[in-house]
């Protein structure tokens, strides 16, 4: 039986209604806009896109923004500084370092000097280490693990008590996947480069979370028949038929894997656009948190 195809497009889209509403609500209480300061620092193709689609995700639902592109070779006391400015400016909830940083800056100095209440990426290490901490919530969750876990609970997928296999351990994805996962009460099982027969593995999970960024690594035969399987990939590979010359291809054999599984997120059309969908959500609760001293629980809208 063919999986069903999990639309990240048309979730996202609903999120950002309730966000662009919820934004609305907290200017007519507080008279003030929630906003965002993104950094960029060098010309990374991919990186530019992304903070690009943040920015006018942003727009789109009212959050204010601020920009900082910085060269590929800015010192490091410059973007220390110019996050201490951001840190006290009360008009940015919010701030984001677009990843990865050119190698000649220390990213965990650099995550580190965010506020730990601006920090809407979740990537400070104290939030990554709250979120593995039964009982100690963080202040916020990644937005790409978040956009996960909102299209699992939107397709009534269950997460307690099943098996979870997560490829990949990176920062953004796999790490705090597998620790929200963990927290949900699945069993988690956390894949890399260094893993040996990664089928034997992949062929036990209900729920298979492929983050390693290596197209077509996910094939037919290595899913579970009725498996879930989201695709975090977002690999460009070069295509001489399409104008820009590439095609964003995910980590699964869409085809094959889709013939196996239960359930599938396409790409492009499934977790990417959830990702900029919670970075609004996330956003919007750093401001109501640091203008009106709480925030509405995470996931709201489809809850209960
Ligand atoms: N690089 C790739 N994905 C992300 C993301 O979600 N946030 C940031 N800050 N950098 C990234």
């Amino acid at each position: 039986m063919a999986a069903r195809i999990l639309d990240g497009r048309a979730m996202a889209a609903r999120w950002r209604e309730w966000v662009k509403a919820q934004v609305e609500a907290f200017r007519a209480r507080t008279g003030q806009v929630p906003g965002l300061a993104t950094v960029l620092i060098g010309d990374h193709p991919a990186s530019l896109t992304y903070v690009q689609a943040k920015q006018s995700a942003c727009a789109a639902v009212g959050i204010r923004t601020f920009r900082y592109d910085l060269p590929a070779d800015v010192e490091r006391e410059t973007v220390l500084e110019l996050l201490g400015t951001l840190a006290r400016n009360p008009e940015v909830h919010g701030i984001l370092i677009q990843l990865p940083l050119p190698s000649h800056l220390d990213e965990e100095e650099i995550l580190s000097a965010i506020p730990l209440e601006k920090d809407v990426d979740g990537f400070h290490p104290l939030n990554i280490g709250r979120l593995g901490l039964k009982g100690r919530d963080p202040y916020f969750i990644p937005c790409t693990p978040l956009g996960i876990l909102a299209m699992l609970q939107e397709a009534r997928i269950p997460i307690a008590g099943r098996r979870a296999v997560i490829l990949g351990r990176s920062r953004i994805v796999g790490l705090p996947m597998a620790l929200l996962l963990l927290r949900l009460d699945a069993t988690v099982t956390i894949c890399h480069s260094r893993t040996p027969d990664l089928g034997a593995l992949t062929r036990q999970a209900d729920l298979l979370i492929a983050a390693a960024g290596r197209p077509g690594l996910i094939r037919g035969e290595m899913v579970r028949p009725g498996a879930v399987v989201i695709d975090v990939g977002i690999n460009r590979v070069e295509d001489p038929q399409v104008p820009r010359g590439y095609r964003l291809v995910g980590d699964v054999v869409f085809e094959e894997v889709s013939a196996v599984a239960a359930a599938l997120t396409p790409v492009p059309g499934g977790v990417g656009p959830m990702t900029v969908a919670m970075l609004l959500v996330n956003t919007l609760k750093a401001a109501q948190r640091q203008v009106e001293g709480s925030a509405s629980p995470w996931l709201e809208p489809i809850e209960g």
